[in-house]
């Protein structure tokens, strides 16, 4: 009989949403808008699916495993060196193979009460602890992280801008903590929404540091609008990324994904287009909901954390936007109970939303 490890036992099965066609069907809607999973509402970079139906014809080949030509586009672009660059299926993968490759099962993880839920799992499905601190007026406490260090501490994992919050540290905040931080601690700084805070004057852009001790990750998911082809990219020390390399799967991202990604890397004018619509029907978003009297937490993001009366009141708020037709999140098993996280859509899509929103909040508050 084989013996499944107590930490594999334990681990819950991530729990997607149903596919939009299916919910039609059920609850027999002529309309899904989905704003549960922070993605581009204007769909993916056209410069990339251009670079998508070009390549089609070379899905025979395998890709090249060092994705040499779109690791140099990321150095060129960023200017940092190639041998500090390592492309893989998406920041959720890179978290595994950071966390597999740079702690043993002694060690632990710290960081945050209310963070991204991939890393819990990474950590968890690694077999290794995960410490967390909390959130301090929703952002991560960066002192607090530091208060909590022990021996064990071996990697710290942060956020910025967090998810499911939406806010974000600042640059002094960030090197202050820096300084303190034992350079035997590996720190990852996430920036998945790095694209909808970095006009911000006092946001820390992680490529624009190189200590020694950090690794920096991206994603295309989210503002390049390619979350289903799955993929990211990682930047550290080179010594870190050889060692990614070894643990890396060989052949990942695959070709699509890596031409697609060098083509959207040049398409500054989506990202512009994209960080526009962005502020516009966020602040649509943001009037309306205070109308509603929503309470929500301050964004440097592309979603907005909203905050219900408690718990119960959000998953029920939930099922019932899902009856109109509104997908959004239920963030408590990201850590916030009574949060439900909305992303920014097309006006039109935020529109739609804020009807359901007020329609489905008015009647579970008169009940
Ligand atoms: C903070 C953060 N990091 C990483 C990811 C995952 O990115 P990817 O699609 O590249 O795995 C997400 C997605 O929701 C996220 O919010």
């Amino acid at each position: 009989m084989i013996k499944i490890p107590p930490f594999v036992q334990n681990l819950k099965p991530y729990k997607a949403g149903k596919p939009i066609e299916e919910l039609m069907r059920e609850k027999q809607l002529r309309r899904i808008v989905k704003l549960a999973s922070n993605e581009n509402p204007l769909g993916p970079s056209p410069k990339a699916i251009e670079a998508l139906q070009q390549h089609v014809q070379e899905l025979n080949r395998y890709t090249d495993p060092s994705s040499y030509e779109l690791v140099h586009a990321i150095a060129d672009k960023y200017h940092v060196q190639p041998n500090h660059v390592i492309c893989g299926h998406g920041t959720d993968s890179l978290l595994a193979y950071i966390v597999g490759a740079f702690t043993r099962e002694s060690d632990e993880v710290l960081t945050s009460e209310g963070t991204f839920i991939g890393i819990y799992v990474s950590v968890r499905k690694a077999g290794r602890k995960i410490v967390q601190v909390p959130l301090e007026n929703y952002t991560f406490d960066l002192d607090a992280i530091i208060d909590a260090i022990t021996e064990k501490t071996a990697m710290i994992y942060l956020a910025n801008p967090n998810n499911p919050t939406g806010t974000m540290f600042e640059r002094g905040t960030f090197e202050a903590f820096m300084k303190r931080v034992p350079d035997h601690i590996m720190i990852i700084l996430d920036e998945a929404y790095t694209t909808y805070a970095d006009h911000h004057p006092d946001y820390p852009n992680g490529l624009a540091y190189d200590y020694e001790n950090m690794v920096v990750t991206r994603t295309f998911s989210k503002a390049y609008g390619l979350a289903g082809l799955r993929i990211g990219f990682a930047v550290g020390p080179d010594a870190v990324i050889e060692s990614l390399y070894k643990v890396k799967l060989p052949f990942e991202p695959g070709l699509p994904a890596q031409k697609a990604a060098i083509a959207a890397l040049d398409d500054d004018e989506f990202l512009r287009e994209t960080a526009d619509l962005n502020r516009k029907s966020l602040a649509h978003l943001r009037k309306g909901l205070a109308e509603i009297g929503i309470e929500q937490v301050e964004t440097a993001a592309n979603f907005i954390l909203t905050l219900m009366p408690d718990a119960k009141f959000a998953a029920r708020f939930c099922k019932e936007c899902l009856n109109h037709g509104l997908i959004l999140r239920h963030v408590d098993t990201f850590g916030i109970a009574r949060g439900v996280r909305i992303n920014s859509g097309t006006m039109d899509e935020t529109e739609f939303a804020l009807s359901v929103i007020g329609d489905v909040y008015r009647k579970l508050n008169a009940l």
